[in-house]
């Protein structure tokens, strides 16, 4: 375990050699190990889900804090209901404890939340409050929180197609007017400029099934760490890692 002093000396180490002024505008991230972290401690993974909520407010803090201005998180993923019917009824209690606990606070710090996927399946009480935190903090300006919940990089595509054979049958479009632009435009996630920088925790890598579009050029920091384990720390390294890259989008 880290004793205090050299966690508050690395921290000011590490906060030092971050260069404020090309801090990541929009981060992602795959907040993976929730189970893994708990099962290793002989709890049950209901656990690990619960630590990871404090983490999550924790990283929103630090990076609001640096300057960042859109953290999108990934916590249910389209393919996550295919686990034990008890774990997936945890995690949807948990959205709607966890968002009623923490709206006023977020709305507070002037942050606009939005839920990006598909929110039908959800039981009501969760679309309701769902609808009510991203009506009162739709004004706010400073940071932008998007909770991916039943998200598919896959479904976000596919429904993006779909609206614009509708547009293209309703003689709004022609076939030539289909550009990157257009597509961009009808994404659920709209009007976020793409992730400079993704991060992933526990070690695996692969994307999941996350922001498939978006993630196209996109740094990606992969740790060990599990997401429960996941501290300021480990992000200001994530980030210093990010700055070290040398970002070519095809060029030399
Ligand atoms: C991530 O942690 C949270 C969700 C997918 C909801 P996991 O629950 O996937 O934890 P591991 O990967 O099994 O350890
Ligand atoms: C990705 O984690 C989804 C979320 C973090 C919400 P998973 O644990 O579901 O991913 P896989 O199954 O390891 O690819
Ligand atoms: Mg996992």
């Amino acid at each position: 375990m880290r004793s205090q002093n050299i966690s508050t000396k690395e921290y000011s180490e590490l906060s030092n050699e971050i260069d404020k002024l090309r801090v990541p505008k929009h981060i992602a991230i795959i907040m993976d190990g929730n189970g893994r972290w708990a099962i290793n401690k002989g709890f049950p993974r209901s656990f690990g889900h619960n630590k990871g909520v404090n983490v999550l407010k924790e990283i929103i803090k630090v990076s609001k804090n640096l300057g960042c201005k859109t953290l999108t998180a990934y916590a249910f993923s389209t393919e996550n209901w295919s686990r034990p019917a008890k774990e997936v009824d945890f995690l949807v209690d948990l959205f709607e404890k966890v968002i009623d606990r923490e709206i006023q606070q977020i709305h507070k710090n002037s942050i606009k939340i939005n839920f990006i996927g598909d929110l039908t399946p959800f039981p009501e009480s969760l679309k309701l409050i769902i609808n009510k935190s991203e009506d009162l903090t739709k004004g706010n300006k400073d940071f932008t929180l998007n909770i991916c919940i039943n998200y598919g990089g896959r479904q976000e595509i596919v429904k993006v197609a779909k609206k614009i054979a509708l547009k293209y049958f309703a003689g709004e479009i022609k076939p030539n007017e289909i550009n990157e632009q257009l597509f961009e435009s009808e994404l659920l996630l709209k009007g976020s400029n793409d992730p400079e920088l993704l991060i992933r925790t526990s070690g695996e890598k692969r994307i999941s099934n996350f922001m498939l579009w978006q993630l196209a050029y996109s740094e990606i920091y992969i740790t060990d760490v599990l997401w429960p384990d996941f501290d300021e720390i480990e992000f200001f390294k994530a980030i210093i890692d990010y700055q070290s890259r040398n970002r070519r989008f095809g060029g030399i």
